[in-house]
């Protein structure tokens, strides 16, 4: 069977809502076929709304970047999981490292945003990586193991495939400069071990994201281990992500 990658773009906080129309605009008329990847747009919150109706006959889902693991209540400037479903929004960001590392977020809080998100119906895209101080500590498995653990504490077995699990080694971030292929290899299998320790062997998704762009592509797409990308800078370029993402459909038909 093909496999079915995923791509998602992380827009961070860039895109007014004229803009995000102005990129649909020309992001539909670059690509030429119906991706048969799954595509996923996580857009700033306000333009999300906003996205959900020009989106509303396209095959493509739409993500929030963060979510509140409360229901409702005095918490200013947070969303809940009810309003991003009740609003048409399937997927949502959790633990991004700007999130943790901006804006203090704890293994513990990713742990309620998890659980929030999964019994609320909306599929977590749980994104863990390393520090450049991890990696030459050669402590990156560890710290991946240690996210992964108390990220899906209480989390039952059953819902781990609900999630989407995305390597993002802090370092490679923003920076133009991605992890090597053997680097992503071995975290990518680092993460499938520890979701199969806790018990599912099946239908595991593992994104890699940092420094994906539309001339790196070809070269990860060649790396097994990896099931899709989580995107962010090349995503805001209509050309650049049509491109990545033709280029992931070419290589699946090659495959075939
Ligand atoms: P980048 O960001 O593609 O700009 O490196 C990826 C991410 O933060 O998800």
């Amino acid at each position: 069977m093909n496999k079915k990658y995923i791509i998602a773009a992380n827009w961070k906080m860039n895109k007014t809502i004229d803009e995000s129309k102005i990129f649909i605009e020309k992001f539909n008329n670059l690509l030429l076929e119906i991706p048969t990847s799954k595509v996923i747009f996580c857009p700033p919150f306000l333009t999300l709304f906003y996205m959900n109706e020009l989106l509303k006959n396209s095959p493509y889902d739409l993500g929030a970047q963060n979510l509140h693991w409360e229901e409702s209540g005095a918490y200013t400037g947070e969303i809940s999981a009810t309003m991003l479903t009740s609003s048409g929004i399937s997927h949502v960001i959790i633990g991004h490292s700007e999130r943790r590392q901006l804006f203090g977020e704890t293994d513990k809080n990713v742990n309620m945003k998890v659980q929030k998100a999964l019994s609320s119906g909306l599929t977590p895209i749980l994104c863990i990586g390393e520090t450049l101080v991890d990696r030459k500590n050669n402590d990156t498995l560890t710290v991946l193991e240690n996210q992964l653990n108390n990220g899906l504490e209480n989390v039952a077995a059953g819902d781990l495939s609900k999630i989407i699990f995305a390597y993002e080694p802090i370092w490679a971030i923003g920076t133009g400069e991605r992890a090597e292929p053997e680097q992503i290899d071995e975290a990518h299998k680092t993460v499938r071990n520890v979701i199969e320790s806790i018990g599912v062997k099946e239908n595991i998704s593992i994104l890699y994201g940092g420094s994906v762009k539309s001339s790196n592509v070809n070269e990860l797409l060649n790396i097994n281990e990896v099931d899709g990308f989580l995107i962010g800078g090349a995503s805001l370029d209509a050309e650049e992500f049509v491109s990545i993402i033709n280029q992931t459909e070419t290589h699946i038909k090659k495959d075939n």
